[in-house]
């Protein structure tokens, strides 16, 4: 399974890259608002980091400005990928924009019919979110495992990128269920790391060689 990072956070970007986890990046306009800097700029900087799908999502909601804005993105590298909402006129764009053989990241899906739709349109990845699900008392990691099933099925070119992930439970469950990819927030990518028994036989290492050894 691929790692993303669901960040536009230079720094953390940099960090989780230099230990080779990140295999791409996914941003969305909440994302890029937090950092507050310049979004090409930011987009441009996130490609020079890492080589790997790169989404960046338009902020319009009609499919002619949704097609303008996506060209426009395109441009900025080969890796980029145009984050699309899952609404009629983001189906209308995707069809349009896969034909240019641009790739389409196709988000806010929270059923398994509209990753259905993504994939017939086109789409390259559908972004199922199942944190948010969650939230809302459904179960989240449901909504990937259903998709996985259709995809498989019919043999979609079409990847699924489970989004919206909340903790390394998620990650789990989605590597389980042969997701291609986890888009991972660095808070979550941390918190993978860890285990108290770890820390804890490392110390013991250390100690017991320093009561040898010396330090
Ligand atoms: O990749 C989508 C993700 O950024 C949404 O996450 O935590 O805002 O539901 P969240």
């Amino acid at each position: 399974m691929k790692f993303f990072l669901d960040t536009a956070n230079i720094e953390q970007i940099k960090y989780f890259a230099d230990m080779g986890l990140v295999d791409g990046v996914t941003t969305n306009p909440s994302l890029i608002a937090k950092e507050g800097k310049d979004f090409e700029e930011t987009i441009k900087e996130i490609t020079s980091i890492v080589d790997g799908p790169i989404s960046a999502e338009v902020t319009a909601t009609d499919a002619d400005s949704m097609v303008k804005q996506a060209r426009e993105l395109a441009k900025i590298h080969n890796n980029i990928v145009v984050k699309i909402p899952m609404i009629k006129e983001g189906v209308k764009a995707t069809n349009v924009l896969s034909k240019e053989e641009i790739n389409i990241n196709m988000t806010l899906i929270f059923s398994p019919v509209q990753a259905l739709l993504a994939a017939k349109a086109g789409a390259k990845y559908v972004s199922p979110f199942v944190g948010r699900l969650d939230d809302i008392s459904h179960v989240g990691m449901e909504l990937p495992e259903t998709i996985r099933e259709i995809f498989d099925n019919y043999d979609y070119d079409c990847e699924i990128i489970v989004a919206s992930i909340r903790n390394p439970l998620h990650v789990i469950e989605a590597a389980r269920m042969g997701a291609d990819i986890a888009t991972i927030p660095p808070k979550v990518m941390e918190q993978m790391f860890k285990h108290p028994l770890t820390d804890i036989g490392l110390e013991k290492f250390m100690s017991d060689w320093n009561k040898t050894f010396g330090n």
